[in-house]
């Protein structure tokens, strides 16, 4: 029987698995405190999105592996885990197809002015159907920084089901994901109504969306965030709004997390943020929950997880 310390909270599914499997679970459900305490003597650790820095990390004296619950691994000291021969695993495409529907949704709602035409219709009666026209999706551009697994299946939905035309800029690959052409950085800018970020968070990509790359954007063009927060400069992107360099904004995440309740992002009618929500759809939930307790079990059962990175 293994001691593994939940982070944060996270589906049934893998919760049950892990009891039935005869381990002793503890829920942290994000108070810091519970966690510095469960640290020392837990053996796993499944966590979401709070940070595990090497400080932190250097107390659990017990601990075997970090279960990733999804793929973003920025929150987690990879070097120390290798350091210590800590393994961290994800879960790979298990929450990839929410993600890119979430993605779209914002789009979607933001060409077609949702939010602020239906608060105009509570205020101001009917006339809110000529308040603010939107667009049509299809025969526009999109342009998807990082065709990885979420990337491409929102280039298929567009391509396929809108007839988008779709660019993708991704250093790291020779060959056009199916459905998007290939581009460099800058005509993507240039060219896209839609750009959406979808690259992990690294030191080449930390503050990638800055000012200058605002700027390259058509003023007609949104900026959707289903990454990370810091891939954006979000001073430079309220600037960006507010001077009406580009049209509007999606995030499902900002920097920092979360947004401050004063911040100017949620006053803005062409923005909707959503707080780092894109994977919480109740297929998803089941699924990533199932495969980070899996990886656990199979782990600390001496076999080799899916989806093991250090
Ligand atoms: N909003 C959320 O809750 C949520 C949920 C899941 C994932 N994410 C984020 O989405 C990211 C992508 O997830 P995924 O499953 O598609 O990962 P993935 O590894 O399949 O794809 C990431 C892609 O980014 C590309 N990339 C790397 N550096 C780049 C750069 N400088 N410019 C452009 N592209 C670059 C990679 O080549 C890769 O194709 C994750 O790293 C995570 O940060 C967010």
């Amino acid at each position: 029987m293994a001691k593994i310390l939940v982070t944060e909270a996270i589906h049934q599914a893998g919760l049950q698995a892990l009891t039935q499997a005869g381990h002793h679970l503890v829920l942290a459900d994000r108070n810091m405190d519970v966690i510095r305490r469960e640290l020392p003597d837990c053996d796993a650790i499944i966590v979401r999105i709070i940070e595990l820095p090497g400080q932190l990390l250097e107390q659990a004296k017990a601990l075997k592996i970090i279960s990733k619950h999804g793929v973003g691994v920025d929150n987690i000291d990879l070097d120390y885990c290798k350091r210590r021969g800590i393994a961290v695993t994800i879960t790979p495409n298990a929450n990839a197809q929410s993600v890119a529907e979430h993605a779209f949704t914002l789009m979607a709602a933001l060409a077609k002015h949702l939010i602020p035409v239906s608060r105009k219709y509570r205020t101001a009666g009917f006339s809110a159907k000529n308040y603010a026209p939107g667009v049509e999706l299809t025969g526009k551009t999109l342009g998807v920084i990082g065709a990885g697994n979420i990337g491409s299946r929102l280039i298929h939905m567009c391509r396929y089901g809108f007839h988008m035309r779709v660019l993708a800029y991704d250093p790291y690959l020779s060959q056009a994901p199916e459905g998007a052409e290939l581009v460099p950085l800058d005509q993507l800018l240039a060219q896209a109504d839609f750009v959406s970020l979808h690259c992990l968070l690294n030191d080449t990509t930390r503050g990638m969306i800055n000012a200058q790359r605002l700027s390259q954007m058509k003023p007609t063009a949104f900026l959707i965030n289903c990454a990370r927060g810091p891939v954006v400069d979000e001073a430079a992107l309220l600037h960006a709004l507010q001077s009406k360099t580009i049209a509007g904004a999606g995030l499902d995440v900002t920097d920092p997390e979360p947004l401050a309740p004063d911040s100017p992002l949620f006053q803005m009618g062409n923005v909707i943020v959503t707080p780092h929500y894109a994977p919480t759809t109740l297929e998803a939930a089941i699924r990533v929950s199932r495969i980070a307790a899996e990886n656990v079990h199979s782990y600390l059962s001496g076999q080799q997880p899916e989806g093991r990175l250090v």
